[in-house]
């Protein structure tokens, strides 16, 4: 099972909260997380792209740098860990993102990946004048097909002459080329995205679901390994967890219920705002499960509460799951959540212990 972590590119990391740990990003502690990580022998790191936050006295992700710009620093502070940039596909062309990909191949070469975001929340876009429309979002995973396949005729043969819908290339080239295949993750749950990210992923992400509940989410990613057999390709199902831990289950839970009482609901109303955009979306989507009031605090996404045993316990129940190839983590606190994770946590999980032994 791989174990990633997903990096604080945006202010205060995933809680939309008044009482968790408020810090702007920078790159020292994007530095410092990833090369943490790399440390702790983590196998990936991940920034998002986000454009615009949620405002609120939390200035949720009102903060926030660029995933390509910052991921080529780390690809040059760092010696062996996966990095995967984000690509916001309505802001930049699939040739330039291809090229993107050949410069930080060659800072970091065979470790940079990419995920495809096709877009959820409107006003990142309409601010620049790019978002297409309400229509988008039926469309938005053909857009990302073409996008991809732009992209992987670039690195596959250095040429790309797709005469798409969306886009049209005339002998585009590209040289140099990344010298082994370009991992691509994807991250959509609709029905849509899940067919998506079968046909051209190789790993697709779900949120994990409820708090202290690891394989809650089991059920729900038989749909991509369906889907992937029905393309005849092996795409791997990574979980996303937020890890907030102490020395006793006590602590840690009394820090969930102090994020969880300073809900920052100026936020959470434009997200409530932003997800709700799509009408026609499926009860499967991001959008929806963002919107479940149980625990929107940290959008819904599994959550892992306890002390550092408990934690250990519970990341290890995940091993083993038919289709989970990997774990992503985020944390309350960054920096102290790494080497928590790192000193107290990794060392009693039985999951990890090739990597303790490694080390
Ligand atoms: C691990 C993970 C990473 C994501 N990264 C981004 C991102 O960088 N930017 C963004 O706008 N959305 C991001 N998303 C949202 C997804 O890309 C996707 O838009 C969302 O899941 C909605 O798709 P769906 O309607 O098919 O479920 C991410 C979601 C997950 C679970």
């Amino acid at each position: 099972m791989d174990l990633g972590v997903f990096i604080p590119i945006g202010s205060n990391g995933w809680l939309i909260s008044k009482t968790s740990p408020r810090y702007k990003p920078s790159f020292e502690l994007n530095r410092d997380v990833t090369q943490k990580a790399e440390k702790y022998g983590f196998d990936f790191a991940l920034s998002m792209i986000k454009l615009r936050g949620f405002g609120g006295e939390s200035e949720f992700w009102d903060h926030a740098l660029e995933s390509f710009t910052l991921m080529s620093a780390l690809a040059a502070v760092t010696s062996k860990i996966q990095l995967f940039a984000s690509t916001a596909v309505l802001t930049l062309p699939p040739a330039i993102v291809a090229r993107m990909v050949s410069t930080i191949d060659s800072v970091a070469p065979g470790r940079i990946g990419v995920n495809i975001v096709s877009g959820w929340q409107e006003a990142e876009y309409s601010q620049m004048g790019l978002w297409p429309g309400k229509e988008h979002y039926a469309k938005r995973y053909q857009y990302c097909s073409e996008y991809m396949q732009v992209m992987k005729d670039l690195w596959e043969t250095g040429h790309s002459n797709l005469q798409g819908e969306y886009f049209k290339m005339t002998d585009c080239v590209l040289s140099p080329r990344p010298e082994k295949k370009v991992p691509i993750v994807a991250a959509g749950q609709s029905d849509a995205g899940v067919a998506f990210a079968a046909k051209y992923a190789d790993y697709n992400f779900c949120l994990g679901t409820g708090v202290n509940t690891p394989t809650a989410f089991a059920p729900s990613i038989s749909r991509l390994v369906e889907a992937a057999k029905k393309e005849g390709r092996d795409v791997g199902s990574y979980v996303l967890f937020m890890v907030i831990a102490d020395e006793t289950d006590e602590a840690a839970q009394a820090k969930w219920e102090l994020y969880k009482e300073g809900k920052d609901m100026d936020a959470l109303s434009w997200l409530g705002v932003q997800a709700g955009n799509d009408d026609k979306a499926d009860l499967n989507s991001t959008a929806k499960t963002m919107l479940n009031p149980v625990s929107m605090v940290n959008m819904n996404m599994g959550t892992l509460v306890g002390s550092y045993a408990s934690v250990a316990r519970m990341m290890d129940e995940m091993e083993g799951i038919p289709g989970l190839k990997g774990v992503m983590l985020c944390f309350d606190d960054f920096i102290k959540g790494m080497d928590d994770f790192g000193t107290k946590i990794q060392p009693l999980m039985k999951s990890r212990a090739h990597v303790m032994a490694s080390a």
